[in-house]
């Protein structure tokens, strides 16, 4: 695997999630493009319009939704700040997002609601709530003055799923613009959108799917399709949905371009099904392997049961406080790459700290046994003597 992927040994790479390694072959077929666009730019943007399209036909095959249906943006935040831009929203009305939410999206929900002297209201969904209650507990939230809900397909901070096909039905009926933040789930669910009705869908294939960075989809259905433009104005602004989105000016889009043959070629290597069954075996076993090495020196229980788990990306409860606190993930975060030399992301929600672990093939299982043997003292010793609070803190999102 070492020759396929360019990361470098250290520090310690558990984090795919936020940032994951591109393979090799992906970062040479995005060089040809650069050489391509370096040699003769001129033509090179004549030509970009009919390629990009060419691109996010084959990207929806890949997610297997309906061309028509997808346009590319830079990345999930961009997707989202297109679906603020242009799906309705009358003064005064309410957003719902959850305490799962990412925290960069749900800003950008703030602006919006502020922009229009409007509301976000934030729903609790309990860490192990399965689909019925999660979905209960969004729905139950909704009133007269709901006028979009966002919910995270796979969240940041809390590795698990939302329901969001169910919550997309209710929505849907009761002609509620919907948001679903797919961030982390293109390539890590084999059809995405099956099931899902909603009327913007974002994703990034610079996750799970390896692709070079900056290759954001949308997904957008429903009666609100033509009222979404991208994040630039250009001379694609006569053109119907999605066909505007492949006009951006001069931009760097070799990364979108080579997206596609990153995903066929990850497929034709190791195959999909194998690469998905891989890292949730990584990430699930490594997840125990972690815990117990907590449980050894706490004698608490630090393994985490999360309502509709996702297989490559698992929490480990942290011991005492470590971790929680305004700023306490992000710290921690930093403090174990400078002084641990390991690169892993760290959530809290509900008052405690967790470590999330987000596997990708090229880890193994010799990375968590090193992390519990290596890190898991370190932290125990950080954590101090076990206390406890009852105050909850407000989730961030691991992802930055
Ligand atoms: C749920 C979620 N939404 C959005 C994003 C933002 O992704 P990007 O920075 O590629 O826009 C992330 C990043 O990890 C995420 O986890």
């Amino acid at each position: 695997m070492d020759a396929d992927w360019p990361l470098s040994p250290t520090p310690l790479h558990l984090n795919h999630g936020s940032f994951g390694a591109v393979p090799r072959f992906a970062l040479t077929a995005q060089a040809a493009l650069r050489d391509e666009m370096e040699a003769a730019p001129v033509r090179w943007f004549a030509g970009l319009p009919d390629r990009i399209a060419a691109a996010r036909a084959e990207i929806a095959r890949f997610l297997r939704v309906a061309p028509e249906t997808l346009a590319l943006v830079p990345n999930a935040s961009g997707g989202a700040s297109v679906a603020f831009a242009g799906l309705p929203f009358p003064h005064g009305g309410e957003i719902i997002v959850t305490d799962h939410g990412y925290g960069a999206v749900t800003m950008g929900a703030e602006r919006l609601a502020r922009r229009r002297h409007g509301t976000v209201r934030t729903v609790h969904v309990p860490l192990d709530a399965g689909a019925e209650e999660a979905a209960s507990a969004v729905i139950g939230a909704i009133t007269g003055r709901t006028a979009l809900i966002i919910a995270d397909h796979l969240t940041s901070p809390t590795a698990r799923f939302l329901p969001v096909d169910l919550i997309g039905r209710v929505a849907r009926e009761r002609g509620i613009p919907f948001l679903v933040d797919g961030a982390h789930v293109p390539a890590l669910l084999e059809t995405p959108l099956a099931g899902v009705d909603c009327d913007v869908w974002v994703g990034n294939l610079h996750k799970f799917g390896c692709a070079p960075r900056s290759t954001g989809v949308l997904v957008a259905r429903g009666p609100h399709v033509q009222e979404l433009w991208p994040l630039i104005d250009s001379w694609g602004a006569p053109l119907p949905y999605p066909r505007r989105f492949d006009v951006q000016g001069t931009l760097d889009v070799t990364a979108q371009l080579a997206a596609p043959g990153t995903l066929t070629g990850i497929d034709a290597r190791w195959g999909w099904a194998a690469v998905r069954a891989r890292a949730s075996e990584l990430a699930g076993s490594g997840a125990s392997v972690i815990a117990a090495a907590f449980t050894a020196l706490t004698g608490e229980d630090h393994t985490v049961r999360v309502g509709m788990p996702a297989g490559p990306m698992r929490l480990v409860r942290l011991p005492g406080t470590l971790g929680t606190g305004p700023g306490a993930p992000d710290a921690l975060r930093a403090r174990v790459l400078a002084e641990l030399s390991a690169e892993c992301a760290f959530g809290q929600f509900g008052g405690v700290g967790y470590l999330r672990l987000s596997a990708h093939v090229y880890n193994s299982t010799a990375d968590y046994e090193e992390f519990a043997e290596r890190c898991v003292p370190v932290l125990t010793r950080w954590a101090g003597p076990v206390s406890t609070r009852s105050t909850p803190w407000p989730a961030p999102s691991p992802d930055r």
